[in-house]
């Protein structure tokens, strides 16, 4: 039996309701945001509103949600379960399920309990059965109601950014240090999916991957073409060779390489998650340190978003072709596009839909598509400039108000569901 497209939106914990007790509270209190002084806090007080804005996915159309359960409030101490923390996130499926909304659980999304650094996070080979047994609490409290899990969100930008270039936590700039924690982090993905299928053997798991279209800055430089490959490579398809393999060959010319197998991985992913936003172009610049010179630019003459990424479906496209290459169906946890101008957002969204059903007629086998995101949230480095939202937040009294851009997103629902995607309905003013 196929199961229902699924059409839907996607958020993560800390973007929407905060965390006072993990890692990303420790980074903003050292100052490490591009503005030093923004704080999450409470975010969009999702912790206190989440029924009512569960209450707006039917109203969108919205047939499957995408979120993510706190590690730092589940286990606030080392094998220490916060039992209330996890019979909120019962009651939460539970309300989903009520409202005929199929849960997508992300066990990971960037944050972590403070606690968990202590001695090496990642780095550490136990953060490998740290991560397992977290993952077999969470399945305890919601096996049979939960199906898709997604157990990473984004690893290989936890690793570029936490352990190459220090961006975010825990701020290492190591190429050892990088290997390592890749390591672990898909041995982490292999362990936590037994646990989930173990507790449901109808459980599906996947990692939600970032991919980007990469360009060479100067199309006829050597040079840059040369790394845009090498970008290509280390960000986009390293993993997903090593999901279809099972082998990961993740090296970077002149500071080191990580080749590992994982027989297990193969098996343990049961679709390609695939975050897609944008491309960049890769510029050769002199010696280039383990990232190099990144830049969004504007060719093709549909601006640049409010984060400044270049609007660029045809990526998406590819992205899309190269995840279904996997031999996996390949569901879209994210796509989205910050604007505090809805006309272009909708304008986004028809033109990924587009590419969307233009792959499902040539057959590539998707499972569904989940917007980035259904409210405006805390974007990470950025704080509460960016919006992104089917539904914008007004951070004074924290009112939700609907975006022209959610009646678009219920009609393109609609369209996918009836018949996969009809293009008059895509073409509507
Ligand atoms: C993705 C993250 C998500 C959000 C979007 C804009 O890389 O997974 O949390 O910040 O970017």
């Amino acid at each position: 039996m196929t199961s229902p497209f699924l059409w839907g939106v996607a958020t993560s914990s800390y973007q929407i309701e905060g965390a006072p007790g993990n890692d990303w509270t420790a980074w903003e209190a050292a100052g490490r945001l591009k503005a030093p002084g923004t704080r999450c806090g409470v975010a969009t007080d999702h912790r206190v509103r989440w029924r009512s804005d569960f209450l707006l996915l039917p109203t969108i159309g919205a047939n499957a949600y995408r979120f993510s359960v706190e590690w730092s409030r589940i286990e606030p101490r080392p094998g220490h379960f916060d039992l209330d923390a996890l019979a909120v996130e019962v009651e939460r499926v539970e309300l989903l399920q009520r409202l005929g909304i199929e849960p997508v659980v992300t066990l990971n999304h960037y944050t972590h309990p403070s606690w968990f650094w202590e001695d090496g996070g990642w780095e550490n080979r136990k953060s490998v059965e740290r991560f397992a047994r977290f993952a077999s609490a969470v399945s305890d409290a919601l096996k049979g109601k939960v199906r898709r899990w997604v157990t990473l969100n984004e690893p290989i930008i936890l690793v570029l950014g936490g352990f190459l270039a220090g961006w975010i936590t825990p701020g290492r700039k190591d190429f050892g240090a990088a290997a390592e924690a890749l390591e672990h982090l898909v041995r982490a993905h292999v362990a936590a999916a037994a646990v989930l299928k173990e507790g449901d053997s109808g459980a599906r798991v996947g990692i939600a991957h970032n991919m980007l279209e990469f360009a060479p800055d100067r199309p006829a430089n050597t040079l840059d073409r040369k790394l845009s490959a090498l970008g290509d490579r280390l960000y986009n398809l390293a993993l997903l060779e090593a999901i279809a393999t099972g082998d990961m060959a993740w090296w970077f010319p002149g500071e080191g390489r990580a080749d590992f197998r994982v027989a297990d991985l193969p098996a343990s992913n049961d679709f390609v998650g695939l975050n897609y936003y944008s491309r960049v172009h890769l510029r050769f610049g002199g010696l280039p340190g383990p990232i190099g010179e990144f830049h969004y630019r504007d060719r093709e003459r549909r601006g640049l978003s409010d984060t400044g990424w270049e609007v660029y479906p045809e990526g998406f496209d590819r992205a899309l072709e190269r995840s279904a290459a996997t031999g996996r169906p390949v569901l879209v946890t994210e796509n989205g596009i910050a604007t505090s101008d809805d006309s272009r957002r909708r304008t986004f969204l028809r033109e990924h839909a587009l590419v969307l059903s233009h792959r499902r007629t040539a057959g590539t086998d998707i499972e569904g598509y989940l917007h980035w995101s259904l409210i405006d949230n805390f974007e990470w480095l950025e704080g509460f400039g960016p919006r992104f939202g089917l539904f914008e937040v007004d951070y004074a009294t924290f009112t939700r108000r609907r975006r022209p851009s959610a009646d678009l997103f219920a009609a393109l629902g609609r369209s996918f569901l009836s018949n996969g995607a009809s293009v008059r309905a895509l073409e509507a003013p």
